[in-house]
């Protein structure tokens, strides 16, 4: 059977060219970037290589940069090395949004069972955080702020530049969780008043299990891990050499064809949720967070009277891969926090499931993908 990929926002595939880049620096031989000799120095030069690209796509300096093993340690390296290293200070106060990742939000959680003070932001029935909220809860004791860029769930962007301002202002370090936005949204980084950034080169048809952290030179942070003195003390580890030329490579192209991936990723999700109105009528499903500004490659769509599981099941049976929130949130069958934190009456929050779009995608599979899933919702209504 062929599959229909519709869960961009869980995984990419690897761009043709990333898996070039993976293979010819997987296959130069072995090098540890830290050895002294030839082949040492070989490595070392295709990551300093990486970090320069990725420099330059994100506006920073490359020392600005310290590569991990992805979005997961990315938030929790900022938020443990940023909130530990600002307690010295006498700052004990994290602020974050409900609608954050559990990478940030149950990192966030340990930290308040460690003695922070830690406030969780609402957001509106689109998903939205209230710029004039986290300003009062943003003050002087605040260590951390910690917005996410753009939503994994229904693709709802947050306002970090406002966010950011005021964070500044009172002298809080601002983590920015752009893991989804990464390659639709602008991140010039020397304009925006953010100070850590986390990146996954998986979501943007890299490797998985690449990850990247920008840390602003001046930022108080500590590692998360200690041994080596790789990424200039700020994460010990031997580095991931082909993982990090991939996602150099995956960068680039997500970067320098940004307008173009954005408009393929909404052309596909808005033929898909067009099709599938002329086939069920827009009445039969609500696409969660849709009255805010979003990234263009998710659609959360709620079914509704059709349980979310029993509508992925059937999409799976029948070859197109979805998902309902957020790839662990659906391995586990929780409701998604996110659409909880939205105020969605349960009856939505129990019929979603996601659709996500990307490389590969085309129209004549959306037409198909509609068609499949308008025929399961018949069967699955009566
Ligand atoms: C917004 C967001 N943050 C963090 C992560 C975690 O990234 P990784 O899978 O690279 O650990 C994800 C992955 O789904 C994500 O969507």
């Amino acid at each position: 059977m062929s599959y229909i990929y519709y869960d961009h926002a869980a995984t990419t595939p690897m761009h043709e060219d990333v898996i070039r880049a993976y293979v010819e620096a997987a296959s130069a031989g072995p090098g540890n970037a830290s050895s002294l000799h030839a082949q040492g120095r070989a490595a070392r030069g295709r990551i300093t290589a990486a970090r320069d690209t990725l420099a330059r796509y994100l506006c920073c300096d490359a020392s600005e940069l310290v590569f991990t093993s992805g979005g997961t340690e990315s938030d929790n390296a900022a938020l443990f090395g940023a909130a530990l290293a600002q307690r010295s200070n006498g700052r004990i106060g994290i602020v974050t949004s409900a609608v954050e990742h559990h990478a940030v939000l149950h990192a966030c959680k340990q930290l308040e069972k460690q003695g922070f003070k830690l406030t969780v932001l609402p957001v509106d029935d689109n998903g939205r955080v209230s710029v004039a909220e986290a300003e009062a809860a943003i003050d002087d004791t605040t260590a951390v702020v910690s917005i996410m860029a753009g939503n994994n769930e229904t693709g709802t962007i947050q306002p970090i530049a406002a966010i950011g301002e005021w964070a500044r202002k009172h002298k809080a370090i601002m983590h920015v969780d752009a893991v989804q936005a990464f390659g639709y949204a602008s991140l010039e980084l020397r304009e925006l008043p953010i100070d850590l950034l986390s990146l996954s080169a998986h979501k943007i048809n890299g490797p998985q299990g690449v990850g990247l952290l920008y840390a602003r030179k001046g930022t108080s942070f500590q590692p998360l891990l200690y041994g080596g003195s790789q990424e200039r003390k700020r994460r010990a580890g031997t580095e991931n050499v082909a993982g990090i030329a991939a996602f150099a490579k995956a960068a680039e192209l997500a970067v320098s064809d940004r307008e173009l991936r954005s408009r393929h990723a909404e052309t596909m999700r808005e033929t898909f949720l067009t099709r599938l109105g002329d086939l069920i009528g827009s009445e039969s499903f609500v696409v969660n967070g849709e009255g805010a500004e979003r990234l263009p490659h998710i659609a959360n769509v709620s079914f509704l009277g059709i349980r979310s599981e029993n509508m992925l099941m059937n999409l799976d049976l029948a070859g197109v891969s979805a998902s309902g929130g957020s790839a662990c949130t659906s391995g586990s069958l929780l409701p998604s926090h996110v659409l909880q934190a939205m105020g969605l009456p349960q009856e939505r929050v129990a019929s979603a499931v996601r659709f996500s779009f990307g490389l590969g995608n085309n129209s004549e599979e959306a037409e198909k993908a509609a068609q499949i899933t308008a025929t399961i919702w018949a069967r699955l209504r009566n």
